[in-house]
């Protein structure tokens, strides 16, 4: 009975179609550069549809078939092309671009012609067809599509002429299996998410501290020893672990099998060997590698270890060059990444190799750097020439830059884009990934009591929509450098691919914007109508997503008006001078302190008290005095200690009217956003000082003998 009831409206919903079928959309994430519709009939595309493909695009063809089939549920028989004039036809047509991975889709009534300046070319043009095709009422409803004939099913594709070229080659998305290791067919999903999003190079991140993950044959301890820690550091590297072995690794064949995937997506594989630094996992295996010979384990902690690569053994060297060569058996990528970030230095100082080696090499410092700057410097060159004597060449984290490094690496700029500046002056090629934007293991939501724990920081959508790659300072000539731009996530805090998932998406939406595209004027509002479409995607291929942009804030932005509210306010000590912002008023302006610490909404203090007069411009009766703090120990910043009022008749003579002591917050109490409040006998007075105070990093913090940074807002007075 339900069947044919639904058998039934299936029937209804498909006759009023006839009359008005659905339309495809071609406004999509990334935004096509030239759109240029006509009135002429449009193209119906149903289950009679065939994709015709020249030789070399058959998989171009079974792609496209399903997709479509992923929306409307109907399989498109795919031909190869021999002049046929109806259909949808595949073709290569290099002489008709200037550039590469370039597409047209031209639309009439009979016929859809998907060009390419490549096979990429093809793929892209695939996917904005993918993107336009619109969701009917069948698409995600699983009843209904084993009810509906076939033959019911189409759709119409306006007709008209769409031209779309990528602005930058080089379009990444980063991953870091290490910290937190996500199996095969999570990262082949990853893979999916990129080729949705026009993206063509994936880092892949495979040493770390905490796990090693790429089979090296002959080292085979790296991934029986290396790939698996004893347990993990609890919450922000507090003195509490788990004692869960955590790990795996990838084997040589499994990652030929993932190439391959990535290669059918048009996706290159970039792997990356982390080095001098991040390599205590691979000394837990090879103890006579690092300076002091260990014993070492791998890393249960987050952070940067001070263990690195001795540089000055010779068995060290030859054992990275080893591990270089066999990862270039493995990937054909033209690219290698050979990592340079985060190697602290103090093993190296103290170190009669590595001081030695210094002497050998006739290592000395200058003004700008350490002879054991430099001393990295030669292990990154020594690299970078094993690398690019078998044709490829390297990529490095932007500290490669401390030192001499050579001209033909490629410079990633993660620390901000200043060392990508530097470096495009220089004549470096470089990929700008910058944490203040393209972070995505950072907080996307104000509302952090409500997120998945993370590493901190706060980067919504927004943020990475407004990135600019191209920094105004480089004369057009340097801005050629720039050749690409990548996000990346990091896992210390995210633990599952779902979590992955939901901390790319939708961020990925405004990086291929300004990848694909890299628009000059940016409209927020209609980027995020475009990406209502990739979230109906997201929908169909159960990936999970945050959905911020497409709710109206939920979270309440303003507190009520209070005695404290909007009145004079001078603080006797000004915030750090990073955590200003509007400066003294924010603190009573009426809005709430929300986001992350660096959402401009609180003021940051370290060393000192936060101590505010506030002027209440005429005697009044108070007794009651509320503010909230936040919480992030990662980051180094507690709860206050103290909290003081005080009040004055003249703004010059105070007298307390109370004082609060506030425990310090342990590893086990949960981070987020407090309200703090102290009460009091009513008194009358004009001006009043609140003056809260911070604690010292506790013993079981790494930061221990530093002051606790204390991040305050909004002081209300009743
Ligand atoms: C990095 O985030 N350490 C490159
Ligand atoms: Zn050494």
């Amino acid at each position: 009975m339900k069947k044919l009831f639904l058998l039934c409206l299936a029937a209804m919903a498909f006759a009023a179609c006839t009359k008005q079928l659905p339309q495809a959309n071609y406004d999509i994430i990334p935004q096509p550069k030239e759109v240029s519709l006509d009135e002429r009939k449009p193209f119906e595309l149903n289950f009679k549809t065939i994709v015709y493909y020249e030789a070399g695009l058959e998989r171009e063809a079974m792609f496209l078939s399903e997709y479509v089939s992923n929306i409307l549920h109907i399989g498109l028989n795919q031909q190869e092309y021999h002049g046929q004039t109806d259909g949808i036809v595949l073709s290569v047509v290099p002489e008709d671009f200037t550039q590469a991975e370039a597409y047209e889709i031209k639309v009439t009534s009979k016929q859809v012609t998907i060009k390419g300046s490549d096979a990429a070319g093809v793929f892209y043009g695939i996917q904005t067809l993918r993107k336009s095709i619109p969701f009917t009422s069948i698409s995600t409803d699983q009843q209904q599509i084993s009810d509906i004939r076939l033959s019911d099913v189409s759709c119409q594709l306006p007709s008209g002429i769409i031209r779309d070229w990528p602005n930058f080659a080089y379009r990444g998305m980063h991953l870091d299996p290490c910290r937190h290791y996500m199996d095969l067919d999570s990262v082949k999903v990853y893979l999916d998410m990129m080729a949705l999003h026009n993206m063509n190079q994936f880092h892949f991140h495979l040493s770390e501290d905490q796990g090693w993950r790429i089979e090296i044959k002959k080292y085979p301890e790296l991934t029986e020893i290396g790939a698996y820690r004893n347990g993990t550091v609890i919450g922000h590297n507090g003195q509490i672990y788990d004692t869960i072995r955590h790990g795996g690794f990838y084997t040589q064949d499994e990652l030929r099998d993932l190439i391959q995937y990535a290669a059918e997506r048009h996706i290159n594989i970039i792997p990356e060997i982390d080095l001098p630094g991040h390599m205590q996992a691979a000394l837990a295996c090879y103890p006579q590698l690092g300076c002091t010979g260990g014993p070492y384990e791998v890393w249960r902690r987050w952070g940067v270890s001070e263990d690195v690569l001795c540089a000055g053994n010779e068995e060290a060297m030859q054992f990275v060059e080893d591990v270089l060569n066999e990862v270039m058996d493995v990937f054909p990528s033209p690219y290698i990444h050979i990592g340079g970030d985060e190697c602290p230095k103090v093993r190296w100082k103290q170190c009669p190799k590595c001081q030695v080696k210094i002497m050998e090499l006739g290592i000395k410092a200058d003004e700008k750097f350490s002879a054991e700057d430099y001393l990295q410097s030669y292990v990154m060159n020594r690299m970078a020439k094993v690398v690019e004597t078998r044709g490829r060449r390297v990529i490095g984290w932007d500290e490669i830059l401390e030192g001499n490094v050579s001209e033909t690496a490629i410079i990633m700029s993660w620390r901000g884009i200043e060392g990508g500046i530097e470096a495009a002056r220089k004549g470096h090629d470089v990929i700008m990934t910058p944490s203040s934007h393209l972070y995505f293991d950072y907080y996307q939501s104000e509302d952090i009591a409500s997120e998945p724990e993370c590493i901190g920081g706060y980067l919504p959508v927004e943020r990475v929509y407004e990135f600019q790659p191209l920094p105004e300072e480089l004369t057009p000539e340097q801005q050629k450098h720039i050749i690409g731009v990548q996000a990346n996530i990091w896992t210390e805090y995210i633990a599952s691919f779902r979590h992955v998932q939901y901390m790319a998406m939708p961020r990925m939406d405004a990086l291929t914007e300004l990848q694909w595209n890299n628009p000059k004027e940016r409209d927020f509002k209609a980027f995020v109508e475009r990406c209502r479409k990739m979230a109906q995607l997201y929908d169909l291929y159960h990936y999970n997503y945050a959905d911020h942009i497409f709710n109206p804030k939920a979270w309440a932005d303003t507190v009520a008006p209070n005695l404290a509210t909007q009145k004079p306010i001078t603080l006797r000590q000004q915030p750090a001078e990073k955590y200003t912002y509007g400066g003294a008023k924010v603190l009573n302006d009426g809005e709430l302190g929300r986001g992350a610490y660096n959402s401009g909404r609180w003021l940051g203090f370290c060393g000192y008290p936060m101590d505010a007069v506030i002027d209440m411009e005429q005697a009044v009766e108070l007794c009651h005095v509320h503010f909230h703090a936040l919480v992030n120990k990662g980051a180094w910043i507690y709860n206050p200690s103290n909290v003081k009022v005080l009040v004055s008749d003249d703004g010059e003579t105070f007298r307390e009217v109370v004082q609060k002591d506030i425990p310090i917050s342990g590893w086990a109490d949960k981070e987020g956003i407090f309200a703090y409040e102290v009460e009091f006998e009513p008194v009358t007075a004009r001006f009043v000082e609140v003056v809260i105070s911070g604690h010292d990093l506790p013993e079981d913090h790494s930061g221990f003998g530093n002051p606790a940074w204390i991040f305050i807002d909004e002081i209300e007075i009743w």
